[in-house]
């Protein structure tokens, strides 16, 4: 081996180390700068060194952004799944059942069951080789790049005391933390929201776009080991070794010599699971002996030898009084069931989504049935069923209305789209408040002492009919009002005068055009410079701009054709309102790369992916995703995907390095 493999393979392997220390044991022992440091030398010697590459390199852990469909691959051993519990009766049979079968002694581990994708990952000779979802159980999609991002899973094992092939199953989870910060960020950029953890996990391991799903932070707890020569005969004993290969085991795993550490076992985590960073729905009971477990072995669908018991869902029966439907500020409308009060997990419940017409139809909801309300990982309850045995005076089927319980408009739904619309934009109340409410959030022109009632009533007195006529509000008109008196009415005039500083990009996301949320505005804002220029756009101007599809192509377009944004626009330009960027927030942007379409491919030293692809727009260049004859330069970095490169060349699309394309934008 010469110098300079023994170095790369000294990093990789000191890398794997820290990489392990952090996020499986979170037990950092050198600096985030130090880990940087290293990652950047491995990184440029395995660019100048190809022929040392390896599939598992550390550095693979960044992802590409190679899209890529997936292969299926059948199981060596299918994946079956667990008898589901639900009561410790229940679990009781289950240990009387393994008791009569096996006519000896037995040690159950209790373990914790995890909610969210299950994994089959296959080493050999100590590296990962393949990650493949559970599919239908007996194929499933290869899915080995995407989990390599997931920072719990080793690449590499740590002893090697391993067999030389082995599987390894378990659980893939999005943490609590994690979820809710991506659905308050998809909300503000008016994404469908995942309903929980589980569906977001599954969601992302099925992206075809490694490198975002290295961004969503994924964990995996492993729990089971298959293979010919595993290390010992007792489950505990296995995954405890595992553990000591480099692998995420849970603590919680415990072992039970009776029923009542069964019972104990429940008990403790019936509460406690409450308290953990994951998502759990139950608990899983395993016969501990290999041998006794193939001794019992399976039925068709699930083994002998374990069962789940499920935590009691957090449901509750009650009864469906009515539907009420409400008006969001896009003309939504969102079906509410309003329900008896009932005690669910902590809170009464009085009413629980809907969501929408579909669902309603897939229910075959009546007034007056007795519905189970569910508060699962959701935030809002959810009606899950009807007691059919509890119907018996049958009321009205519940059928979604026709038209505007506002303004009597008849109601649209679009192509592709499970949601209900009142197209009334330009009378509908509910429409008009909700989008006077959006403009003054604090996100958007952050007018203070404007609220939702003061909104409300503003409108009822006729005092602002849009957005505009905020600042044509005296302080006389508002003093006189009840509830609000002078000091009020002068902070609001205040607020509203304050707001004609707000950049241009907020303001553009103040207006509420759909699909437009912060980011886009910032996007379109920056590209266009100007609320005339942006008004101009054709949809093909539009999309040129880095992640503007036609979706919100279209809804752009689609705004800025209506007469009344003109007179709107207008009325705010004469408010003061900021029509376009100030100079002092263009002045660092240049032409250098006017015209210019440039793909970015491969990790980086220097910069960060995020801070090329801000470069090449601050130099009023394009950023694409995929290499087409369009593309000017591909910027590569190390890693490229050999797809892009072989169709860049092929296409003649000049390759640059991240030092030449530094240049190319320096003075
Ligand atoms: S053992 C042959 N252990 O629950 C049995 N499964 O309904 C293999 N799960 O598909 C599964 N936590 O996705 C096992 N500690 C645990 C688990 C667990 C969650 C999931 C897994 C499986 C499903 C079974």
């Amino acid at each position: 081996m010469d110098r300079i493999e023994a170095r790369i393979s000294q990093l990789r392997k000191e890398l794997d180390e820290h990489n392990y220390n952090y996020y499986v044991l979170n037990a950092p022992t050198i600096s985030d700068r130090d880990f940087d440091c290293m990652m950047a030398e491995l990184q440029q010697l395995e660019e100048q060194y190809p022929q040392y590459d390896d599939p598992n390199s550390p550095t693979r852990r960044v992802g590409s952004d190679i899209n890529k469909a997936f292969t299926q691959v059948a199981h060596r051993y299918p994946m079956l799944s667990l008898g589901n519990t639900y009561t410790r009766e229940e679990v009781a049979a289950f240990y009387t059942r393994v008791q009569s079968a096996l006519q000896e002694p037995f040690t159950i581990i209790g373990e914790l069951k995890y909610d969210g994708t299950s994994i089959s990952l296959t080493y050999e000779d100590g590296v990962l080789t393949q990650a493949v979802t559970r599919g239908d159980g007996v194929k499933g999609d290869d899915v080995t790049e995407n989990v390599k991002t997931i920072r719990t899973i080793p690449l590499r094992l740590r002893s090697n005391d391993y067999p030389r092939t082995f599987e390894i199953r378990g659980e893939i989870l999005m943490p609590w933390a994690v979820f809710e910060k991506l659905n308050a960020e998809r909300e503000r950029e008016e994404e469908p929201l995942f309903a929980n953890p589980r569906n977001a996990a599954s969601g992302t391991l099925k992206l075809q776009n490694s490198s975002v799903v290295a961004s969503r932070q994924l964990d995996a707890y492993l729990y089971y080991l298959l293979g010919e020569e595993l290390p010992s005969d007792d489950h505990f004993d296995n995954l405890e070794t595992a553990r000591r290969w480099g692998f995420k085991i849970s603590d919680a795993m415990k072992r039970c010599d009776t029923l009542d550490d069964i019972y104990a076992f429940i008990d403790y985590w019936d509460v406690n699971r409450k308290n953990l960073p994951v998502a759990t729905d139950g608990i899983v009971f395993k016969v501990a002996s290999l041998r006794q477990q193939k001794a019992l072995g399976f039925t068709a669908k699930s083994p002998r030898w374990a069962i789940a018991y499920k935590f009691q869902a957090e449901q509750a029966v009650t009864r469906l009084n009515s539907v009420s439907y409400q008006v969001g500020r896009t003309g939504a409308i969102t079906p509410v069931a309003n329900l008896d009060p009932v005690q669910l997990s902590g809170t009464i419940v009085k009413r629980a989504s809907l969501h929408n017409d579909d669902i309603i139809q897939s229910l075959d909801l009546h007034i007056g049935d007795m519905v189970f309300v569910e508060k699962g990982g959701e935030i809002i309850p959810k009606i899950t069923g009807v007691d059919m045995d509890a119907r018996i005076l049958i009321g009205e089927k519940v059928r979604f209305i026709t038209h505007c319980p506002e303004c009597g408009t008849p109601l649209v739904r679009y192509e592709g789209e499970a949601a209900w619309y009142c197209p009334n934009d330009e009378s509908c109340p509910p429409q008009i408040k909700g989008r006077i409410e959006h403009f003054i959030s604090r996100k958007a022109m952050n007018i203070d002492g404007l609220g939702t009632e003061t909104v409300d009533l503003f409108y009822r007195l006729g005092l602002i009919r849009d957005i505009a006529d905020l600042y044509t509000l005296q302080e006389s008109d508002i003093a006189s009002l009840d509830r609000l008196g002078d000091k009020s009415a002068r902070n609001i005039v205040e607020a509203v005068a304050a707001s004609r500083e707000v950049p241009f990009e907020r303001v553009l996301f103040a207006l509420g055009i759909r699909f437009v949320g912060e980011t886009v505005a910032k996007k379109l804002a920056y590209a266009f410079r100007s609320i005339d220029r942006l008004a101009e756009a054709t949809i093909e101007e539009l999309t040129a701009v880095d992640e503007i599809g036609t979706r919100i192509a279209n809804s752009v377009h689609d705004y800025f054709a209506h007469p009344d944004t003109t007179t709107l626009i207008e009325k705010l330009r004469t408010a003061g309102v900021q029509m376009e960027m100030k100079v002092e927030q263009l002045a660092d942007r240049t032409d250098r790369l006017q015209g210019a379409t440039i793909v970015i491919s491969g990790t980086f030293t220097q910069h960060s992916r995020d801070e090329y692809k801000a470069l090449i727009e601050q130099h009023g260049g394009k950023n694409t995703g995929s290499v087409s004859a369009k593309t000017t330069y591909l910027l590569a970095g190390d890693n490229m995907g050999p797809a892009k490169l072989e169709k860049a060349t092929k296409l003649g699309v000049k390759i640059i390095s991240e030092e030449e394309f530094l240049q190319m934008i320096a003075e």
